[in-house]
């Protein structure tokens, strides 16, 4: 009898199991929020969400729901086509001013935005340097662009002028970060990248994703934080995490963006989003520029809870943002602690590999503005009372 060709996934599939590395669908009833969400049928604190400033059950509904029945919902066909109608362009428009660049581009998601960006800036004969910590979309863009890929080791500017320094023999080179890192919670050292960049003559890219909103007097990320916009040539953001939405957006001068359009195959040979979701960017763009006092509590309000879970002798790393991960080590353990929060009420998800390297599992908690302080107090409470379950 003919053997089954995909026998073989039920016992990949028994292998991440036994190794505590097996991940299940979960299924949430009801918007997401961070103060609340209804997950498998229990009601919990939400510290995994990336909707930072709380806008993704907000607002932002109205603004989708004006669009639908002015443009109806399908876009039907990709941008350059006859896909990318008035409000797509008018979020654009409105990205480009927010970002202080000549133009912007709206994909589908971040992930498109990387990979699209990276493969079409870098090919054959080109070098790109990617930090080890990267995103995955980042590192995916570095495999399909068929350019050398070095990663240098996370933050270390030293170790990447070293590299550089080696480079000559390629056509361009290309330096991309993540702005802040997703698991970490930790800063990319820009300020020594963007001078990196200038004296090897190299093109340097910044991915804001978890900043956008969330980092700079105007919301504009890290980039604006650091103060070295100039010295940084392609900018990603994404809308779907502070921003409250979906898609993703590259910003930078006109020839880029223009490049970009003609290029990037994720852009190119794929479907306009709906532009319900450009009218709920716009909404959300509206929201950061008038109401600073979301990003500015939500930082005070992580800094105050990573000193207390500090002080309770957890090791959170380098994080200096809204993002704080508890650094366990071991899968099963940390997947103990994530489990004996839900318990009590508090959804802090485990990560471990292939999200993050072997032996640095960890909870990762997304703190947003939607949280009350009176949770983050009562969270701390719970994981300090866990402490011997690890
Ligand atoms: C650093 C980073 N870049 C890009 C993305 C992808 O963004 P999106 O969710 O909009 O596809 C993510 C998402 O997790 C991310 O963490």
């Amino acid at each position: 009898m003919a053997t089954d060709p995909l026998a073989w996934l039920d016992d990949e599939l028994a292998g991440l199991e036994a190794l505590g590395l097996r991940r299940r669908l979960a299924t949430r009833a009801g918007p997401q929020t961070a103060a609340e969400i209804v997950l498998d049928g229990r009601r919990l604190v939400n510290f995994s969400s990336n909707d930072y400033l709380g806008l993704a059950a907000s607002s932002l509904s109205k603004a989708v729901q004006e669009a639908v029945d002015q443009v109806g919902w399908g876009s039907g066909a990709s941008p350059l086509v006859t896909g990318r109608g008035e409000l797509h362009a008018r979020l654009e428009e409105e990205l480009a001013a927010f970002e202080k660049t000549e133009a912007a581009l709206l994909f589908s998601s971040g992930y498109a935005a990387n990979v699209g960006a990276i493969a079409s800036l870098a090919g054959k004969g080109d070098v790109v340097f990617s930090d080890a910590k990267n995103h995955a979309s980042i590192i995916d863009g570095c495999r399909v662009s068929g350019a050398r890929i070095v990663v240098y080791p996370h933050r270390d500017a030293s170790a990447l002028e070293s590299l550089l320094k080696q480079s000559r023999e390629f056509r361009r080179r290309l330096i991309v970060t993540d702005a802040l890192f997703s698991m970490d919670g930790d800063l990319a050292p820009l300020a020594e990248l963007a001078e990196l960049a200038r004296s090897h003559e190299a093109m340097l890219m910044v991915d804001e994703a978890h900043a956008t909103g969330v980092f700079g007097a105007a919301g504009r990320g890290v980039c604006e934080h650091l103060d070295v916009e100039d010295g940084v040539h392609i900018r990603v953001g994404t809308l779907s995490k502070a921003l409250g939405s979906l898609g993703g957006f590259v910003a930078g001068r006109r020839s880029l963006i223009a490049w970009l359009a003609n290029r990037a195959r994720s852009y190119v040979f794929s479907t306009a989003p709906p532009e319900a979701m450009a009218a709920a960017g716009l909404e959300a763009l509206r929201i950061v520029r008038e109401e600073p006092h979301r990003r500015i509590e939500l930082l005070q309000r992580a800094a105050s809870l990573r000193d207390r879970l500090q002080r309770d002798g957890w090791n959170v790393g380098e994080s200096q943002s809204q993002i704080i991960p508890l650094t366990i080590g071991d899968p099963q353990p940390t997947m103990q602690l994530s489990a004996a929060l839900r318990e009590r009420g508090f959804l802090a998800p485990g990560i471990r590999p292939p999200s993050v390297p072997e032996g640095e599992s960890l909870l990762r908690l997304s703190l947003s503005y939607a949280h009350s302080p009176e949770q983050l107090e009562q969270l701390a409470d719970a994981a300090r009372n866990l402490r011997r379950v690890i």
